[in-house]
């Protein structure tokens, strides 16, 4: 007997909201699964793009949307090998090509599953691209690149210069906010640059220097 399975389109809107819900607890937990630490920098880059949007004057759906695409930016790296993924060292050229496979790897899993996931997909592809046209998979530039996939860029590059790596240690956040005024305008949208460090001098404002931490509770 064959199995038919219904189309997104084909559900009622209240079947839709909840296949969401399912369908994005699925995708996180295998995330989590799959690489803790993808699954947790994902988290942190969701109330860093969040709060950036929420200073850019994005509407509320938007503002949903974003964080979405800031939690699953990176799911397309269950598709790539773990000799990749966790090498304790720099990558060669060869495994560079590999691993830039992940925003096209991520757009495929989400753009298949229909819905609010099909929006995510084209945020999702686009978040290594570049403002000056540099980036990859497709070497969009300026307002080709979504503005959430521009907002994740800024906040994914902040995330990983202030994290310790196995072959470096974590930036200051001095020298990670001169980083990306340095790069505004070439690998970043200066706008968001601008909206981010914003975002960053309201927290320091609101709870001291010691760090982002989990609490933004101030900017909604
Ligand atoms: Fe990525």
């Amino acid at each position: 007997m064959a199995i038919i399975i219904p189309t997104f389109s084909s559900l009622s809107i209240q079947q839709q909201s909840l296949f969401e819900e399912c369908m994005l607890a699925a995708l996180l937990a295998v995330q989590r699964f799959h690489d803790q630490d993808t699954a947790e920098h994902g988290e942190r880059l969701a109330l860093y793009a969040q709060a950036t949007a929420r200073i850019l004057g994005r509407p509320k759906e938007e503002l949903r949307l974003i964080r979405l695409a800031a939690l699953l930016h990176d799911i397309g790296k269950i598709g790539i090998p773990g000799s990749i993924l966790h090498k304790p060292g720099p990558l060669t050229e060869e495994e560079w090509v590999i691993m830039r496979r992940h925003p096209e790897i991520g757009r495929q899993i989400l753009a298949q599953l229909g819905g609010i996931f099909q929006l995510l997909s084209r945020i999702v592809v686009a978040h290594h691209e570049r403002w000056d046209g540099q980036g990859y998979p497709s070497g969009l530039a300026k307002e080709e690149i979504p503005l959430g996939a521009r907002i994740l860029a800024v906040v994914d590059s902040y995330d990983a210069m202030t994290s310790d790596r196995l072959y470096r240690a974590a930036f200051s956040v001095t020298k990670a906010r001169a980083e990306l005024r340095r790069c505004a305008g070439r690998q970043y949208d200066p706008q968001v640059v601008e909206a981010f460090l914003r975002v960053l001098t309201l927290y320091e404002g609101n709870v001291g220097s010691a760090g982002m931490g989990n609490h933004f509770a101030w900017l909604w």
